[in-house]
């Protein structure tokens, strides 16, 4: 659970970093596991420009025991089901990797909008945890935010690339990217902020904040895992052309605890 300070800090910036949850064991579980996932062909799995370097891979819970249970370990699950009010399923799950010297940006955007437009879901009561998987420093390209912005509500960007179908979602040249002259005077407003932090902190993020980050200029990769869950009574409402289901979720099976530890060995 979130103390009363974190979940006030989480409602009025719109993010709260926390550490100390992820046991050192399971994160090492995990790093090897996406060491794994990172070598296995999958429609979800992205290339940055260059076509050989790996950006981000995407529905991990679907595949892989240990992210299944990592979405259902107490100190996110049971803190996913206090800030959306209820019981959860995973929405989406991926890691973006902005591997050392290639790992290339992310622009300003917002999230929600996609699942809005392109997955039907009705309202945003879902939320956001991610895992560093290496430590995010100002140098290999942490998340930065406008903290507050989550706030605004959704603002409205036209769409980019249409016709490109999901993978526009997920390249340096996003789809719901905020314009310069829209970023500018929300940034002159409400400030920017790094998400820095040491491999293991979790990070808690509004799908609603603006976010992006820069390219990963360090020689040290910075991994990012990200879980998005869904309150279960937000269902996705049928959409014209469905994103496939390692992007879109529409199983909403509420989740349950998972207190045993990351080791796929132990069934
Ligand atoms: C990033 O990995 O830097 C971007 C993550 C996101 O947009 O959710
Ligand atoms: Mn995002």
């Amino acid at each position: 659970m979130l103390t009363a300070s974190q979940l006030d800090t989480y409602r009025t910036d719109g993010y709260v970093l926390v550490s100390d949850v992820v046991a050192a064991d399971d994160l090492a579980q995990v790093r090897q596991d996406v060491e794994r996932l990172f070598t296995q062909d999958h429609p979800g799995r992205i290339m940055e420009k260059d076509g050989v370097t790996v950006r981000g891979i995407h529905g991990c819970h679907q595949v892989s025991t240990v992210f299944d249970r990592l979405t259902r370990l107490p100190g996110l699950l049971t803190a996913a089901e206090q800030i959306l009010d209820g019981k959860v399923y995973v929405h989406q799950s991926k890691v973006n990797a902005k591997l050392a010297l290639r790992g290339d940006v992310w622009p300003w955007h917002q999230d929600y909008i996609y699942w809005e437009r392109e997955d039907g879901m009705s309202a945003p009561r879902a939320l956001n945890i991610a895992l560093f998987l290496d430590d995010a420093t100002h140098f290999n390209g942490p998340l930065l935010f406008l903290p507050g912005s989550h706030l605004l509500g959704t603002v409205s960007t036209a769409a980019r690339n249409p016709g490109h179908g999901w993978q526009a979602n997920l390249v340096a040249d996003l789809r719901y990217q905020l314009t310069p002259e829209q970023l500018a005077p929300l940034a002159a407003d409400m400030g920017m902020r790094a998400a820095t932090g040491s491999a293991g902190t979790l990070l808690f993020f509004d799908p609603r904040l603006i976010h992006g980050s820069g390219t990963n200029m360090s020689p040290v990769n910075r991994r990012l895992l990200l879980i998005t869950y869904n309150s279960v009574e937000n269902t996705l409402v049928p959409v014209a052309e469905p994103r496939p289901e390692f992007l879109a979720a529409r199983d909403n099976t509420p989740l349950a605890v998972w207190d045993a530890g990351l080791d796929a060995s132990c069934r």
